[in-house]
């Protein structure tokens, strides 16, 4: 209570409380053309230079073992935009495998042109996340997959079973989980099948790996000294990675939720928390959802699930792989390049946040240190990805030279926090 109190002194004073639905957003009338399948969307195979093997076989449910016939279903439904109300949205809308499995935009955009409040993080590797979605309200990929196809924005089914009716209603679809699982359509066996497609996305094989594997020259200096300063001055390792004890070189994320003070400046954080109590059913996964994707409780982040305090605006640490070519950054993707995310990290947080975690520290990170640490972030993009790595490292050295908007060197060399 205390704390709280503290909260409402502190942020008060940030911004006014917005208690409506869903922040207006220029509206386009339809959703964008849906990627097709390609080169880029095949199962990939597991034979790459810094695979976890025991934990990639760990990935895979008992419940749903692998087998060719399952993930050709879940790739064809994966691309197919007849499981959304009116056709035109499919799980590559968002998801697109020329962009590492993310759209590129800031927050995504669904259904009838209409916006949500979240960036789209890449399937890359999701089969490894403890937990689904920015906040992690799914446990599983079959869990999480369900609700893009009811939520209103996304793909904008009544429910699960008008999916499946429309799925059902095509012979092909029919015969292919007859095949696979032996019966008609239905929910279950729906959500199955797409995600043990996405559980055949692994993607390592990166000039880290290569390095890590033995290849002392498959990163430069630069990105070698990043790896350094990303485990000690720049305290990346204190979040992303498994633990803080061990260098972790495969995923990149404690699997924990932080508040590292994104997006808390434009929101009334302590304001919204007191709506969500009221309005959010504690365990109604549907319900967060909507809130989650159209509302501007999103900012809660983890507190929509959990209602503790200490989770007001804690977000997952995602995972770092790709992360060259799956921006923009955050959330709510607000951050377009690596440097404006360094910079962030740099200053430590701006406003009087009572949430923020106490690891978020200023980091006396000079520009030479910050252009090591993305070299270091650069290195981990996979070999798949290596030609739309080069560009976009280039669009995004070259922007940093003009536009740094989080830039703040008299905090980043100010005074700790505690
Ligand atoms: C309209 C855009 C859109 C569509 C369509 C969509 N997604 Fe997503 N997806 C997102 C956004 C945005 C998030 C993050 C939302 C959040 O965390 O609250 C997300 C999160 C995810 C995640 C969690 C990844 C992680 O690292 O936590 C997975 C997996 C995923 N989507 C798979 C799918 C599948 C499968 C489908 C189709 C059934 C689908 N998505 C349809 C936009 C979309
Ligand atoms: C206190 C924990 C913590 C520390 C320390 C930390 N991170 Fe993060 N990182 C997170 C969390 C949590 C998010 C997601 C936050 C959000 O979106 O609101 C994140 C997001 C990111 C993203 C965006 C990824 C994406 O897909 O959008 C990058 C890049 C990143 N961190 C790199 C770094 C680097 C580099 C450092 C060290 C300079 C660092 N982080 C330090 C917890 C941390």
């Amino acid at each position: 209570m205390r704390a709280m109190a503290v909260g409402v002194a502190v942020v008060g004073v940030v911004a006014a409380a917005t208690l409506t639905m869903a922040r207006p957003r220029a509206a386009m009338m339809t959703a964008p053309p849906i990627p097709k399948t390609g080169p880029l969307a095949q199962p990939r195979s597991t034979r790459q230079v810094g695979v976890p093997a025991v934990a990639t076989r760990a990935a895979i449910p008992p419940d749903n073992p692998q087998t060719p016939e399952k993930i050709a279903l879940g790739q064809k439904l994966f691309f197919d935009g007849r499981l959304s109300a009116d056709g035109s949205v499919a799980c590559s809308t968002c998801h697109d495998p020329a962009r590492a499995f993310t759209d590129g935009r800031p927050a995504s955009v669904g259904i009838g042109g209409r916006a949500g409040q979240r960036n789209a993080p890449t399937i890359l590797n999701a089969l490894y996340n403890a937990t689904q979605f920015w906040d992690g309200r799914a446990k599983t990929l079959e869990e999480q997959a369900a609700l893009p196809i009811v939520n209103p924005v996304e793909m904008g089914q009544p429910s699960l079973d008008a999916a499946v009716a429309r799925i059902a209603a095509i012979p092909e679809y029919r015969d292919a989980f007859q095949t696979v699982f032996g019966g008609p359509p239905n929910g279950g066996d729906l959500l199955r099948a797409i995600a043990s497609y996405e559980r055949t996305q692994v993607s390592f094989d990166s000039p880290f790996d290569r390095f890590i594997a033995g290849d002392s020259r498959a990163i430069d200096a630069a990105a070698r000294r990043g790896w350094e300063l990303f485990n000690t001055r720049a305290r990346c390792n204190k979040c992303h990675a498994l633990t803080e004890q061990t260098r972790d070189v495969t995923y990149f994320t404690d699997n924990d939720f932080h508040n590292i003070g994104i997006g808390i400046i434009r929101h009334n954080v302590v304001a919204l928390a007191r709506q969500a109590e009221q309005a959010i059913t504690s365990g109604d996964t549907s319900q967060i959802d909507r809130a989650a994707i159209q509302t501007d409780m999103s900012a809660l982040g983890r507190f929509l699930i959990t209602k503790r305090e200490r989770d007001i605006a804690a977000f997952k640490t995602p995972g770092l792989r790709n992360v060259l070519v799956t921006g923009p950054y955050f959330h709510d993707g607000s951050q377009e390049t690596l440097w404006d995310v360094m910079d962030h990290y740099n200053k430590g947080d701006g406003v009087q946040n009572p949430y923020l975690d106490e690891d978020i520290q200023p980091l006396a990170l000079t520009e030479d240190d910050i252009d090591a640490v993305v070299a270091f972030l650069a290195s981990l993009t996979s070999r798949d990805y290596e030609a739309q790595g080069i560009r976009e490292l280039a669009r995004q050295r070259e922007l940093s030279r003009t536009h740094r908007p989080q830039r703040d060197t008299a905090r980043a060399f100010g005074p700790r926090r505690h």
